[in-house]
């Protein structure tokens, strides 16, 4: 399984940046530690970070075809950019939104995502470890939607012996 993982503006500044709203880890920190994550779980994680709206677009179409499912914390572009929802709709792959701090309970601008709505699900609020749990979320998605089959694979082969 692979899983692109794309953040936005500003998220270089990580660990520097209002501390006091997203942590101390820097986005370095992050990717080892989600790196890790994702190897113990068998899975193939690639990671791009840009402040460029039309760079983000683009690393997202790059998914189509090349990975399972994407994480995105589009950060700012969240709240203006149909450029970026489009590009994780027109990818088709689940995609998991993450922001390291809770919008919901910072000012209103903040309480719209755009691409909230071509996403399967979004984690806000968890720090860091909202990344972790969106592999977590895409992992076992995959997981279930694969079962059925293997159960259908096995009852076929059962039938002919
Ligand atoms: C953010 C929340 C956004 O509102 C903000 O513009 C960011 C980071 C977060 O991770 O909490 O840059 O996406």
């Amino acid at each position: 399984m692979k899983i692109a993982v794309i953040n936005g503006p500003n998220l270089g500044l990580l660990g520097r940046r209002e501390p006091a709203v997203y942590g101390h880890d820097s986005l370095a920190s992050i990717q080892t530690s989600l790196t890790a994550h994702a190897r113990a779980l068998g899975v193939d994680i690639t990671f791009f970070q840009s402040d460029v709206e039309g760079e983000l677009v683009t690393a997202i179409g790059q998914t189509l075809g090349a990975a399972d499912g994407l994480i995105i914390n589009p950060a700012a572009y969240t709240h203006t950019s149909v450029a970026i929802r489009d590009a994780i709709a027109a990818t088709g792959l689940p995609c998991v939104e993450v922001h390291l701090s809770n919008i919901y309970s910072r000012e209103p601008f903040r309480h719209t995502s755009l691409t909230a709505p071509v996403c399967v699900g979004v984690i806000s609020g968890l720090g860091a470890h909202g990344y972790e749990l969106a592999l977590d979320a895409l992992v076992r998605r995959q997981t279930r939607a694969a079962k059925p089959v293997a159960r259908r694979r096995a009852a076929a082969g059962k039938r002919q012996s």
